[in-house]
């Protein structure tokens, strides 16, 4: 038996736009493995909306983006100007998908789309990380009160499962210690900059690959960094944080010469995050680091992202992934949507 759901996504930038792609190419794999059809019912970006009484063909979607048609300009069932929470409010979906861009301060417009599913006992699937960070608390709460869920995994690492790990795999352990690299166009950067490319021709192509933030000051002030460290505090080590509760200084200050000097003294530079326990309480920091070459971030190069957790009766762990462009972030967002349906089809 095939079960279908129906997709609502805000957001066709670089993720939605995978997102759409891996709708085609692993949707047999999708109802072999897992009995399920991916339908798109409602699409939103800058333009507009686009929603009907069934399925959008979603492949089409995804060409007229590529022509610079957006949803709001979609035959028949674009809305110009419409704003995504009105989609969501109207729209017959089971699952709302947030790839919408990351605003720290006000969590827009993901947030209130968010809210809205979630209020209609919507599951919510997002790679967003503002209303996440912003109101974590308020979302969880919103979707156990109307027996609904939001998951997020895309949020940290994109498909490296550090939310997964964190809150399935350590049962019953202290977790003393996390230091992460969380984001890879600062690493991306810093990799290039120990091979002698300067600042701004390393963000350059950091940039080409669709993987920096829009606003690429958010990586590389460290508060893209920060937000994934907040969601870990949140989600997995159980603490009320905000993104005020971390010390937060980026990469905006270290040079090719910063670098070549940490190498000549046996280390390497690395934006890094740790939440730290001391008397019961986490500090939350994040700095750039001079690692030891033998430290397990200090093997974070590029692209890859890590993560090691420091566990009182699993050991000390290390994973990392190497992850480049969109793809990896709208699998792990796959990867939610089919987690909300594991044993029900
Ligand atoms: N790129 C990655 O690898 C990655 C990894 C992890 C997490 N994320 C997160 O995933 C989200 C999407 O990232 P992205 O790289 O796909 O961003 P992006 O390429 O900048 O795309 C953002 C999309 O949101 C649409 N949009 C803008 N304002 C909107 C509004 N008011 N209502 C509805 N849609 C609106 C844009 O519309 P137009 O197309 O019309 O401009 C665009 O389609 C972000 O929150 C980002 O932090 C991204």
């Amino acid at each position: 038996m095939t079960r279908t759901v129906r997709i609502a996504l805000i957001g066709l930038g670089h993720v939605g736009r995978a997102f759409l792609e891996l709708m085609t190419v692993k949707r047999r794999v999708l109802r072999r493995r897992y009995g399920l059809e991916l339908v798109l019912v409602g699409v939103a970006d800058s333009t507009g909306v686009a929603f009907g009484d069934g399925r959008i063909d979603h492949a089409n979607v995804l060409r007229r983006k590529r022509r610079g048609l957006g949803a709001g300009e979609y035959p028949r069932l674009g809305h110009r100007g419409v704003p995504a929470v009105e989609m969501v409010r109207q729209v017959n979906a089971d699952v709302v998908l947030d790839a919408s861009p990351v605003d720290l301060r006000t969590g827009q417009p993901g947030l209130d789309c968010d809210r809205a599913a979630l209020e209609s006992g919507i599951p919510v699937v997002l790679a967003n990380k503002a209303p996440v960070v912003l109101a974590y608390r308020e979302l969880m709460d919103l979707a156990q009160a109307h027996q609904t869920a939001l998951r997020f995994s895309a949020t940290v690492c994109g498909a490296l499962p550090v939310v997964n790990m964190g809150q399935r795999d350590w049962t019953a352990c202290e977790i003393q210690r996390v230091e992460g690299v969380l984001n890879s166009t600062t690493n991306y950067i810093l990799s290039a900059m120990e091979q002698g490319r300067s600042f701004p021709k390393a963000l350059a192509e950091a940039q080409s690959e669709g993987v920096a933030e829009a606003d690429p000051s958010l990586d590389i002030k460290g508060w893209d960094t920060a937000s994934k460290l907040v969601i870990i505090a949140n989600a997995v080590l159980g603490i009320p944080a905000t993104l005020e509760d971390v010390d937060v200084l980026g990469i905006q200050h270290i040079t090719p010469d910063d670098l070549a000097a940490a190498r000549a003294r046996g280390q390497t530079i690395k934006l890094v995050a740790v939440a730290h326990r001391a008397d019961d309480e986490y500090r939350l920091s994040v700095h750039p680091a001079a690692l030891p070459l033998d430290h397990p971030l200090a093997s974070v190069m590029g692209w890859e992202m890590g993560i090691v957790w420091h566990t009182d009766i699993m050991g000390v762990q290390f994973a990392k992934v190497d992850e480049r462009g969109p793809m990896p972030t709208a699998a792990a967002m796959l990867r939610d949507v089919v987690s909300l349906y594991e044993g029900v089809a």
